[in-house]
């Protein structure tokens, strides 16, 4: 982080500087205060109009993550569900339930309080506008929500788990292969690195860079063949074969747009 002022002068977007302009002398402790993982909502835990269960829903009844967050891998915003994602089942499911009042009310025009206005969630997780986010451009890119968003399938009631600073974007940025799994573990938040089977990791991988490379990557002969493959193993080699370079501190306009 130490190199971050030298770089700034030479390529500062004019919007920045505009900005750096504004919160003027408070710069210099902003930049550890806001660029530090230590900067942070963690913790942020707003009540919600309907006690929802992550836990329970995910955890308990194995729901995915795309029967409700419905666009989180094809768009940038990821959404919150619609009452008649919900009305699938407690139409039929816990129907007199207090707790799914503001749902009835919202889609059930039988309930004597109907209204058909849609139920108002408080959000958890914002970046600011000036910060361009996409939710898509990462899951297309094994990056699992739990690197981001902690283990949801866990919370009774969601919290912000991750700082979502710059310092914490970028942290990962530098060093994405501490969090790169394969594509189809994106949304199984409980996947652990040892899950994969060395021999089928390391036949993807010749499939894509070729076998010398693979070996190197992927061991597939001496001690280190014997062992689990490790997130180090398989990380290193995503960043290989997708050859992934996300936007770092000599690439503001990756962020800022
Ligand atoms: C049955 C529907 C349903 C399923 C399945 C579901 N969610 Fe949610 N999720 C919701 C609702 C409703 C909210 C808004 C209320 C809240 O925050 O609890 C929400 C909120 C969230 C938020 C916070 C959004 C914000 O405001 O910042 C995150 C993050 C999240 N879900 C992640 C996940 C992940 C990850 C999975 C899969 C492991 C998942 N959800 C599965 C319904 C669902
Ligand atoms: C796939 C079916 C399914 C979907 C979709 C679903 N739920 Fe549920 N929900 C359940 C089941 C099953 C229970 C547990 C019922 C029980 O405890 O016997 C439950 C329980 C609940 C409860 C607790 C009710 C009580 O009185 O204890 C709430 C609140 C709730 N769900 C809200 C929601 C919301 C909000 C949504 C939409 C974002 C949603 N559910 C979507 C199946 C579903
Ligand atoms: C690389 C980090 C990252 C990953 C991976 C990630 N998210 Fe997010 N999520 C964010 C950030 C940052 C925000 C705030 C975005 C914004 O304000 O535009 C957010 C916001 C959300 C929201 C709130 C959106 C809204 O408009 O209310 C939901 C829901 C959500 N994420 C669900 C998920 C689910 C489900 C997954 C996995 C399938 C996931 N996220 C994976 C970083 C991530
Ligand atoms: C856990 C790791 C991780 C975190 C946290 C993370 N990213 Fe990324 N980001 C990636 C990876 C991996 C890519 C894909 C790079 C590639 O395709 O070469 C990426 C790509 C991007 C891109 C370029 C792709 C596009 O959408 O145009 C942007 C912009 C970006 N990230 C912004 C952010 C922002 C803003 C945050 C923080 C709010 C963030 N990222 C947090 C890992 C991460
Ligand atoms: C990986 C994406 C990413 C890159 C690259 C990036 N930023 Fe940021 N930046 C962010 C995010 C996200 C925020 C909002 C952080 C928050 O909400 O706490 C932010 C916030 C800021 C702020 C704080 C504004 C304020 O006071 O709230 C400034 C200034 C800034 N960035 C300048 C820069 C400069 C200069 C560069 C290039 C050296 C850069 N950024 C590169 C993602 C990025």
């Amino acid at each position: 982080m130490a190199n971050f002022f030298p770089r700034w002068t030479n390529s500062l977007p004019l919007k920045i500087v505009a900005c750096i302009a504004v919160v003027g002398g408070g710069v210099s402790a902003g930049v550890t205060y806001y660029f530090t993982p230590k900067y942070t909502r963690v913790g942020y835990e707003p009540s919600q109009p309907v006690p929802y269960d992550h836990q329970l829903h995910v955890g308990q009844l194995g729901m995915d993550c795309r029967y409700c967050h419905s666009f989180v891998e094809v768009s940038g915003h990821a959404n919150v569900p619609t009452s008649e994602t919900c009305w699938n089942c407690h139409r039929h499911v816990k129907t007199t339930s207090p707790k799914l009042e503001p749902i009835r009310r919202s889609i059930d025009p039988t309930f004597e309080k109907y209204d058909g206005k849609p139920v108002e969630w408080v959000r958890v997780h914002k970046t600011p506008d000036y910060a361009y986010f996409n939710h898509s451009a990462h899951l297309n890119r094994g990056i699992s929500c739990v690197s981001c968003h902690g283990k949801i399938n866990e919370m009774p009631v969601v919290r912000q788990d991750q700082p979502q600073s710059m310092g914490w974007c970028l942290d990962c940025h530098r060093a994405p292969e501490k969090n790169l799994r394969p594509l189809d573990e994106v949304f199984n938040l409980n996947w652990k690195p040892s899950d994969e089977n060395r021999g089928d990791f390391h036949d993807y991988v010749a499939g894509k860079v070729g076998k010398d490379r693979a070996n190197t990557l992927v061991p597939m002969a001496g001690e280190d063949a014997k062992k689990d493959l490790t997130q180090k193993e398989i990380g290193g080699a995503l960043k290989d074969v997708w050859k992934i370079h996300p936007p770092t501190p000599n690439n503001c306009a990756g962020c800022h747009r």
